[in-house]
């Protein structure tokens, strides 16, 4: 796994991430260059007087489309500044995001994003540059800057040294070595308005409070994602 995860995001609106990147562990993650996010304006790339990044699709139709002829030099100029990295467009109509996805892309250096905003972008964009089109689910968002803030954030818990307890990823739900849900937690007070903590956790025995733990984590799967615990092979698969 790389030491710093270089995101570069190509967006309409860039100032969409200030507050995103000013705060809490993202905020730390950059201030320790374990992450470095390069935000950049495509409407930069537009010659003319009006800077225009969109237009109105042939065949009629509501809605702009991003132009290829702007899109395309911009994704080209940045990918090129250096080794050109994985590029991730985002669609609602691509890859569905998920943990596993996030694991893979943890183990590279370099990820450029491509934000779209209106109708999308004109087909030739993907035709061109060959991006990974990528949904971070089945529905419809104004634009890509949401999706690349889940994945910044999701790819970022993963790079070693970003969380303050190295285990605190280890055990999360989805996560490669754990596969179901997380177990329930629990902090002070030990009870309240009658609801109290299991005892088992209060007993410092720490092989019974594993033990309790796989036992929830497995019971929760059940009730909540019981598709979690069907392989492909239609067998269960429990916490390893
Ligand atoms: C309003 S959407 C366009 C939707 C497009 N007309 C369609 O139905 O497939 C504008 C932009 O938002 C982003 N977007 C919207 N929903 C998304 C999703 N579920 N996952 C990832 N990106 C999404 C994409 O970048 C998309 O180009």
């Amino acid at each position: 796994m790389p030491s710093v995860i270089c995101f570069d995001v190509l967006t309409l609106f860039p100032s969409i991430f200030e507050g995103f990147l000013s705060e809490s562990v993202l905020k730390g993650a950059l201030a320790a260059q374990k992450i470095e996010v390069r935000l950049h304006n495509m409407r930069d790339w537009a010659d003319d007087k009006h800077a225009t990044m969109d237009d109105r699709p042939f065949g009629g139709g509501p809605g702009m489309l991003l132009k290829v002829d702007r899109v395309v030099p911009c994704v080209e100029e940045i990918q090129h500044q250096q080794q050109p990295g994985r590029l991730l467009m985002f669609t609602p109509q691509g890859r569905c995001f998920n943990q596993r996805f996030a694991e893979e892309l943890a183990t590279e250096q370099r990820i450029v994003m491509l934000c779209g905003r209106y109708e999308g972008f004109d087909e030739r964009v993907a035709e061109i540059l060959k991006p990974e089109e990528v949904s971070i689910g089945d529905y419809i968002l104004n634009g890509g800057e949401v999706a690349a803030m889940v994945v910044i954030e999701t790819v970022m818990r993963l790079i070693r040294g970003v969380l303050g307890d190295e285990d605190s990823n280890r055990f999360d739900s989805f996560s490669t070595g754990n596969r179901i849900l997380d177990c329930a937690h629990y902090t002070r007070p030990r009870e309240y308005r009658g609801f109290s903590v299991p005892e088992i956790l209060l007993s410092g025995n720490h092989a019974e409070i594993a033990q309790w733990r796989n036992n929830n984590s497995l019971q929760r799967t059940k009730e909540k994602r019981p598709d979690l615990l069907v392989t492909a092979s239609g067998n269960s698969s429990p916490k390893n």
